[in-house]
């Protein structure tokens, strides 16, 4: 089985799979778009308003592209898988509005983020709007369990946010607790976006879980590299700013592992910059200077590859067709974004 994760950099096909992925479920996606702005109306102009803002800056998509691909690898031949992809969507656009107020981030999909444009309260108000429409897509999608399984990741979304809230500051966060966060706060949506299409097709508990693995292992995955271009990246390609988490004192993996190695100058660093949080002109600098003098970022990438490879495999149980060949083109365009 041609089961691989390209890490290249020369990789010619670079973001290829993602845009291969979405070329194939092009017309399954559109009438998800199509239910995402209906869905998202309101009498109420500020809500459309503000959403559509966010929503039409575009997103990569990747979690109801999951949901969709999914449920084409399963021969799913019913339409709840689109409800379901709308409602992921729905879901995490909610989860970025209030993201980026916890965050105060300015910067999201390329545009000032809502917060910056409207405010917080706006925009903790229309992500509270977002979710309460994810759930009525849920809820006309007509399956209890994916419902089930849905509205439970969401819970563990906020849990996974609230635990790296307490976590913030705390140089010494270890990696297993940071493995834990991103599990909760990522994962565990990208666990149900491939999820749920077993269940509405039918498939047994082996398959169900299969995807779900997959799910969880290429989200890990994301977010690892992620948190990796949050100190590495450009923010001309993330159009989000990077040097965000150092800002708040969230540490993520590289910190984590930087720390781990650090002697006694680079400990009384970190604490400053992360625990007491008086960071100076060049303390960015410094940090990631620290962070590549430990190979931080590539032990970051690393990890991510392991979890991308772990999704690829977690599919070996379905038989070979384009779709199940898409979504595991995916775990490698997860990590090639790397570069
Ligand atoms: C951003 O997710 C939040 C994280 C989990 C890092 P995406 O990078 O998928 O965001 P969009 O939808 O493409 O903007
Ligand atoms: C994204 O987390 C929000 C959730 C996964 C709920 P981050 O704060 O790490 O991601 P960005 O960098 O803002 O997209
Ligand atoms: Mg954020
Ligand atoms: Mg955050």
């Amino acid at each position: 089985m041609d089961i691989s994760v390209r890490t290249s950099p020369a990789e010619s096909a670079r973001g290829g799979a993602a845009e291969r992925l979405s070329a194939m479920a092009h017309d399954d996606m559109r009438r998800v778009d199509a239910l995402i702005l209906e869905r998202m109306g309101s009498p109420v102009p500020l809500i459309p308003k503000l959403a559509r803002y966010l929503v039409e800056a575009g997103g990569k998509r990747i979690r109801p592209l999951i949901t969709l691909a999914a449920a084409r690898m399963l021969d799913y031949d019913g339409d709840a898988h689109l409800k379901l992809a709308a409602a992921v969507e729905f879901i995490h656009t909610a989860t970025l509005l209030h993201d980026d107020v916890v965050d105060e981030s300015d910067l999201r999909r390329g545009r000032r983020s809502a917060n910056v444009v409207w405010g917080n309260a706006p925009s903790v108000l229309v992500g509270d709007f977002l979710f309460a429409r994810a759930f009525m897509l849920m809820v006309d999608a007509g399956s209890l369990d994916a419902l089930h399984v849905l509205s439970r990741a969401a819970s563990i979304i906020a849990e996974g946010e609230v635990r790296q809230l307490a976590a913030k500051g705390d140089p010494d966060i270890g990696v297993e607790a940071y493995m834990t966060i991103i599990g909760a706060k990522t994962a565990a949506l990208f666990a149900a976006a491939a999820e749920v299409p077993a269940i509405v097709a039918g498939r047994g508990r082996e398959e169900a879980e299969a995807l779900e693995t997959y799910g969880r292992e290429l989200g890990l995955a994301f977010q690892l590299v992620d948190d990796m271009l949050d100190y590495g990246g450009l923010s001309d390609k993330l159009g989000k700013s990077v040097g965000d988490d150092f800002r708040e004192g969230k540490v993520t993996l590289p910190v984590a592992l930087a720390v781990r190695n650090a002697d006694a100058d680079e400990r009384a660093f970190w604490e400053r910059v992360i625990r007491t949080r008086e960071q100076r002109d060049g303390d960015f600098d410094h940090a990631l200077a620290l962070i590549r003098r430990h190979g931080a970022l590539e032990a970051t990438l690393e990890k991510a590859r392991e979890h991308a490879r772990a999704a690829q495999h977690a599919l070996s149980i379905f038989p070979g067709n384009t779709w199940r060949e898409s979504l595991s083109d995916l775990a490698g365009f997860v990590v090639d974004r790397a570069y």
